[in-house]
């Protein structure tokens, strides 16, 4: 029962979704950069629509080759059909716990994903094995904990925030994982553990504020539906975050700082 809800709750819903299209390794995987050189093999876990992946492909160029593995058909589908046709990119419907495969890669990334997750380290340890030695094992993730604003957004986007918090624990996902993900790796048996932080600020005076800082009215436009059916808010409540956090966006919010920290090993 409680499988079911952590898997019914990790579901992202069919829609489009412009976060996980906007980003490329560039904006929102910067930590890759230093491992990404042509020819190596990378796989992707939780890639979604394949954003990040497509541009992980672009570094590790034609004589590479990048895996990316998500459990959602939709995305999958999506992210073959915004893939250009070569050999060195691939998509398949794959799911961390279960996926196998006799390949070794030389990175095994996974952003943003151990946060839909209600046994992190049982996922950690399955990717650890596709690691080949001296390989990386390359995680990034969020303490959402750890969120800031600047000023206060609403009252009624602090509402959704914390009701978005609550329905992510009580489906038994560790809202401040990415200050976990160290201990995690530690105990499946890595020694040296880099911790970076990545934090992601957006700021008025920024281009893109207006863009990034709009990411909890996006959450709460495509996860928000599944809170309101699972009776953590009202629907009232959802439209009301929305309009007022544009508001803040457009009148006094100055910046928003989202606590991500990239947590990487090598293979022995
Ligand atoms: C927030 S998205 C992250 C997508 C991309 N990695 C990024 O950073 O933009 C989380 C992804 O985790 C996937 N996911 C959820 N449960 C999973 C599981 N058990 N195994 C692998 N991926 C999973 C979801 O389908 C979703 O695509």
């Amino acid at each position: 029962m409680a499988d079911q809800i952590a898997t019914e709750r990790a579901k992202m819903p069919a829609a489009h979704n412009p976060v996980l299209e906007r980003r490329t390794v560039e904006n929102a995987n910067q930590n890759l950069l230093k491992f990404l050189r042509p020819g190596i093999h990378v796989l992707d876990v939780g890639c979604g629509s394949g954003a990040i992946t497509r541009s992980i492909h672009e570094k590790v160029g034609a004589t590479g080759f990048v895996l990316g593995i998500d459990p959602n058909p939709n995305l999958i589908d999506q992210a073959r059909q915004n893939a250009p046709d070569h050999a060195g990119l691939a998509f398949e419907q794959g799911d961390v716990y279960t996926f196998d495969t006799a390949e070794r890669f030389d990175v095994v990334t996974c952003s943003r994903t151990l946060q839909w997750l209600a046994q992190p380290k049982e996922a950690l340890l399955n990717m650890k094995r596709f690691v080949k030695p001296g390989g990386f094992l390359s995680i990034l993730d969020f303490n959402h904990e750890k969120l800031s604003w600047t000023p206060e957004p609403p009252m009624s986007m602090r509402l959704f925030y914390d009701a978005f918090l609550a329905w992510r624990k009580d489906a038994g996902f560790d809202n401040a994982i990415a200050d976990h993900l160290d201990g995690l790796m530690r105990q499946i048996g890595f020694q040296s553990i880099q911790v970076e932080p990545q934090f992601e600020i957006s700021r008025r005076g920024n281009a893109d504020f207006a863009v990034t800082s709009r990411l909890w009215a996006e959450v709460a436009e495509l996860r928000g539906p599944q809170l309101v059916k699972a009776g953590y808010i009202t629907e009232e409540q959802r439209l009301q975050a929305i309009s007022e956090y544009d508001n803040w966006i457009q009148t006094d919010g100055e910046s928003m700082t989202v606590y991500l920290l990239a947590v990487e090993a090598q293979q022995t």
